[in-house]
């Protein structure tokens, strides 16, 4: 790794400088060439639905085996894209957390044998800073400070994203706001995955025809719980089964989705106007709901905030995310070496922000 590194200055002067990003943290196997940290020259991205549709949900043991099934594809198809081989690559990045730990070994593995072949540095991402990050790519003009709701499968987290860092305003005490919508849409019937179900469903129903708790929408915190949410709405399945009536499905995804979003949009614009910043985003998987976006938008309007958020294949995961996530880490010289491992639950301290 040292002539990597010797090579750091060269690329510091670089006018066009190309990252070589890789994922594969939970069941999307994904690559994406990314210049000067803003650029997506391509982003490749290889999901699994399908694969796991049949048990409800995703099975870490499958989402392995696919990865490494995938992954050689997806970097050629991702080089290809881009109009370049390994020698037009200045750097590899990879997540490597959190994550399932042996869907982050393949990615981790990969990215380690590359950069090790090919004389690259290699940039250790978060995977949470890569979501954040996306919005970069969306708003090349973005520039911290801002507030971030991170909303996905695994994760809702409130940040503050400073030129210094990212710095945790609060978290969910319980279940993650995917998961909530992925189990609603599981006891609905829907399938998996279930937000994008919900999403598109709830669109034909009253999103007042039920009212279900806005947990902890009142508490002067930055912190979420989403259990009882989840809860509230399968009880009130429970009941209409036990008198053998037939749940409306729209509606109850409607108000369901009201519920959940009210909370993450109202305890977002709070923490903006609390912390005196101007700007609230979306990252993760949930940020690609309809309503969220919807309902963000015309909030920070009415406090006169400015509201980003990337476009749906930005949210959910993807490689390129990484990519511009790893530019900064790339350009202060913070390399990974050979011992970079899977770390499946890395927290989110004070990793560095790219604004
Ligand atoms: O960020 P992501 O792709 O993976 C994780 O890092 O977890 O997020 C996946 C989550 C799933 O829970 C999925 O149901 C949810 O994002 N999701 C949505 C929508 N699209 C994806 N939730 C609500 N509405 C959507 N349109
Ligand atoms: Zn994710």
């Amino acid at each position: 790794m040292d002539r990597a590194r010797r090579k750091l200055p060269a690329i510091m002067q670089k006018e066009n400088v190309n990252i070589l990003a890789l994922e594969s943290s939970c069941d999307e196997t994904a690559a994406a060439v990314i210049q000067n940290g803003r650029t997506i020259l391509s982003n490749v991205i290889d999901s699994q639905i399908a694969l796991h549709q049949p048990y409800g949900g995703v099975v870490p043991e499958i989402a392995s085996r696919q990865h490494v099934l995938s992954m050689e594809r997806v970097i050629a198809a991702a080089l290809q894209e881009a109009g370049l081989g390994f020698d037009g690559l200045d750097a590899v990045s990879v997540a490597y957390g959190p994550g399932l730990v042996g869907a982050l070994l393949v990615s981790v593995s990969a990215a380690k044998a590359i950069a090790f072949a090919h004389d690259l540095p290699l940039i250790g991402v978060h995977h949470i800073e890569g979501h954040i990050s996306a919005n970069y790519l969306a708003h090349p003009d973005l520039s911290a400070p801002f507030v971030c709701l991170v909303a996905s499968g695994g994760h809702s987290h409130l940040v503050k994203v400073t030129k210094g860092g990212i710095l945790t305003l609060g978290a969910t005490r319980d279940d993650a706001v995917g998961e909530a919508f992925d189990k609603v849409a599981r006891a609905l019937g829907l399938g998996y995955p279930g937000g994008p179900l919900i999403d598109k469903i709830a669109k034909e129903g009253n999103p007042d025809a039920f009212h279900f708790p806005r947990v902890m929408m009142e508490e002067d915190n930055d912190d979420f719980s989403f259990s009882g949410l989840k809860t509230a709405v399968i009880n009130f399945l429970h009941n209409l089964s036990q008198k053998g009536e037939q749940p409306d499905v729209a509606d109850l995804a409607a108000s369901f989705q009201k519920a959940a979003v009210e909370v993450l949009v109202a305890k977002t614009i709070r923490a903006a106007k609390r912390e005196g910043i101007g700007i609230v985003a979306l990252a993760g998987g949930v940020a690609s709901n309809s309503l969220l976006r919807e309902t963000l938008q015309h909030a920070a309007l009415a406090n006169g905030l400015r509201a980003v958020y990337p476009p749906p294949v930005l949210c959910t995961d993807n490689a390129a995310m990484g990519g511009c996530a790893a530019y900064p880490h790339l350009m202060r010289g913070e390399l990974m070496d050979m011992t970079l491992n899977a770390v499946p639950d890395l927290q989110l301290d004070e990793r560095l922000g790219n604004g």
